[in-house]
């Protein structure tokens, strides 16, 4: 069987992403690979609910065949479920488990089910190691990586704000296995191919160009295609990862998409996966940069919407039903962008495409690049 092994070498906290089918049949082999001791252990697995009766019971007997002690919980994958009372029944099941400090988590689900189970590890008597089973494209190829976990925070004056506490902590060890992907919708699997499509413009034309070579390929499902993509995407993430693990300065990049994509995400009158709005975030924040002076020479609004397009993916907010609440949409979505976790000193920071491979971070946007980016999308 063949795996492959991308270091994520971030300093103190070396760690890495296998990319294997089969994996989680053989996760006992794989985590010992890795160094991660499952004999005797402590080990509690956090769970999708959505998938604990397939993916989530052959990791549980995969774990046990190491030689564990093995226990799962259970989380919904919604986001208005994604806050504080999920990681305190976490908590109470580790407790209930006999996990201590020596114990292990693993998530096995999407990027909420990562997020939160790696904020519960993160805060468990005061953190304990963490793994890393991404069942969906998006966490496969983005939300496992990294070490960013969280929740949701209400906002004040209403509405959910996006993953606003939280914590960075890094996985042991990551393993993705494409042969899970066979359960996920369609719908699913695009929205991760939004991320792949953030990645290819943060990297380069050579990406984007494979991208759009392969877009109907992709949007299908195609699992040839999605073999080649999964750990290509993978790498840039860990690349960018590993050069700025705290989110100083060139990570912030990969909130490419996402100042306006989480500020629409949450609205209570769309119905948006998290990667349609990044996709649709994308769109504005590129407008944005279009409408910038000086900022850019080489429009991408155009090319990103074509891809898009091709890849069954959003690019505005036409068909949702936030039409109805016109022209509060707008003011409605500037007022929650105000609430990002980039912002410095009440200035909007968004993240502008130049080109292909040159992206950057803006502090202090004018209102009038954030308005044509909104009126792009509205
Ligand atoms: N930590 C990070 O760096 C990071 C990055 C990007 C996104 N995120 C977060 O990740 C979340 C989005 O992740 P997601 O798109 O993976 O969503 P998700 O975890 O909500 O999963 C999406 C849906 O797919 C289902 N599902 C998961 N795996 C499945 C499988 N193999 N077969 C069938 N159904 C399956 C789930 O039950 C759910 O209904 C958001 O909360 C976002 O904030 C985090």
């Amino acid at each position: 069987m063949h795996d492959t092994r991308i270091p994520i070498d971030i300093p103190s906290h070396p760690t890495a992403l296998v990319v294997g089918e089969g994996l989680v049949a053989r996760l006992s082999d794989a985590f010992a690979r890795e160094g991660i001791a499952l004999s005797n252990r402590r080990v509690l697995i956090v769970v999708d609910e959505a998938i604990a009766s397939n993916h989530g019971a052959h990791a549980f007997d995969s774990i046990r065949a190491g030689g564990a002690h093995v226990a799962m919980a259970t989380v919904a994958a919604r986001e208005s479920e994604k806050t504080m009372p999920a990681i305190e029944r976490i908590w109470s099941a580790a407790l209930a488990h006999g996990l201590d400090r020596r114990g292990l988590m693993v998530a096995v689900g999407g990027g909420l089910t990562g997020d939160v189970a790696g904020f519960a590890a993160a805060t468990y008597m005061r953190g304990i190691d963490f793994v890393q089973i991404p069942t969906t494209l998006l966490a496969m190829v983005d939300a496992s990586i990294g070490g960013k976990t969280g929740v949701n925070l209400a906002l004040p004056g209403g509405g959910l704000g996006k993953n606003l506490a939280g914590s960075f902590w890094q996985p042991k060890a990551t393993f993705a296995d494409p042969e899970v992907l066979a359960t996920l919708s369609p719908r699913e699997l695009r929205s991760g191919l939004a991320e792949c499509v953030k990645h290819a413009v943060l990297d380069g034309e050579a990406r984007l160009s494979a991208m759009e070579r392969d877009a109907e390929l992709l949007a299908s499902g195609d699992r040839a295609a999605l073999a080649r993509l999964i750990p290509e995407s993978a790498a840039i993430k860990a690349r960018i990862v590993a050069a700025d693990p705290y989110e100083r300065g060139v990570r912030a990049t990969l909130n490419f998409g996402h100042t306006f994509g989480h500020a629409i995400e949450t609205l209570p009158e769309v119905d948006l996966l998290h990667g349609e709005a990044v996709a649709i975030g994308m769109v504005a924040a590129s407008a944005a940069a279009e409408a910038w002076p000086g900022c850019t020479s080489v429009p991408m609004t155009a090319r990103l919407c074509k891809l898009l397009t091709r890849l069954s993916l959003p690019t505005s907010l036409s068909g949702t039903r936030v039409g109805a609440i016109l022209p509060s949409a707008h003011l409605e979505i500037r007022r929650r962008m105000g609430f990002d976790k980039k912002n410095e000193g009440g200035g909007l920071r968004l993240i502008l495409p130049r080109a292909a491979g040159d992206v950057f971070v803006a502090a202090n946007a004018p209102e009038a690049a954030v308005d044509a980016g909104l009126r792009a999308i509205l």
